[in-house]
């Protein structure tokens, strides 16, 4: 049996083993999926039981993306370019970190029938996510990325990365084709970045990290004005999906029947 499991704290909401176990079943695979809460101070033990394939598979979440790093042998180019890890396996006999989060959020882009080349975006937030967003962003050749973090040093620090963003200040906005939260504010129902978006003349695209709840008030507000919305459900599935292709050497199906079993049982 492959054993895989995801870390995080907290882990609760986590569908991942849902996700995966379903996986498995569906493509004859002997594995196992679990999720798991632990503290900083538990991370290097237990990535450790990677390298003798104790732990087959391992997805990592918040807020340990940048802590594992320390406890890799090898790393993939996406790791250096974000410092952000979600998906640990063997390769080669070596514990190594890779990042699916880029792919995912590409592909929910892509998968939306949106087309960013040309476009800018303002990004609300600079945590964890961002440095794989922006990634994703250049791969899908965007001209203009702004970043507007409610604490503006963390958003300036995006810069020793990534040079070419442009911070506003919290509060203000640009005009952009594509809006994206960031931020961990919608999580609560009423929750709501207090943004003025009224003076957007044109059809705009605001997209929400967030999936649980699946409209935030950043992406009901923006739908009742006509804009486009996306939320992170896509980026979700598909960063699963890859993780699942890094360990399996298989890419495995997202349909209308896996979305329903997710999310409505
Ligand atoms: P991560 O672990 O991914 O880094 P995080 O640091 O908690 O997560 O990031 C959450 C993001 O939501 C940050 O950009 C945070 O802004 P700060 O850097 O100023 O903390 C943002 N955020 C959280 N609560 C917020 C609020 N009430 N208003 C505005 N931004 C908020």
């Amino acid at each position: 049996m492959k054993s895989h499991l995801i870390i995080g704290n907290p882990i609760s909401h986590s569908l991942s083993p849902k996700l995966h176990n379903y996986w498995f079943k569906e493509n004859n695979i002997n594995g196992n999926y679990e999720k798991i809460s632990l503290n900083k101070s538990e991370i290097e033990n237990i990535i450790t039981k990677i390298k003798n394939k104790e732990i087959f598979g391992m997805n990592i979440t918040v807020p340990f993306k940048q802590a594992v790093i320390p406890f890799l042998e090898t790393q993939s180019d996406i790791v250096s370019k974000t410092n952000s890890v979600n998906t640990i396996y063997n390769k080669n006999g070596k514990i190594h970190g890779d990042n699916t989060d880029v792919y995912g959020f590409e592909k929910s882009i892509i998968n939306n029938n949106v087309s960013l080349e040309g476009k800018s975006v303002l990004i609300f937030g600079a945590g964890g996510v961002v440095p794989s967003i922006i990634s994703a962003l250049i791969n899908l050749k965007v001209q203009k990325i702004f970043v507007s973090n409610r604490t503006f040093e963390k958003a300036e620090s995006l810069k020793k990365k990534f040079n070419f963003i442009e911070i506003i200040d919290w509060g203000k906005t640009e005009n952009c084709d594509l809006y994206i939260n960031s931020t961990s504010v919608g999580l609560k129902e009423d929750d709501n970045l207090g943004l003025d978006f009224n003076n957007l003349e044109k059809k705009k695209i605001f997209y929400d990290v967030i999936y649980n709840p699946p409209k935030t008030s950043f992406l009901s507000v923006a739908e009742k004005n006509g804009h486009k919305i996306i939320n992170g459900r896509d980026m979700f599935l598909y960063q699963a999906q890859k993780a699942f292709e890094l360990w399996h050497n298989l890419l495995p199906d997202v349909n209308q029947k896996l979305i329903e079993y997710l999310y409505n049982d």
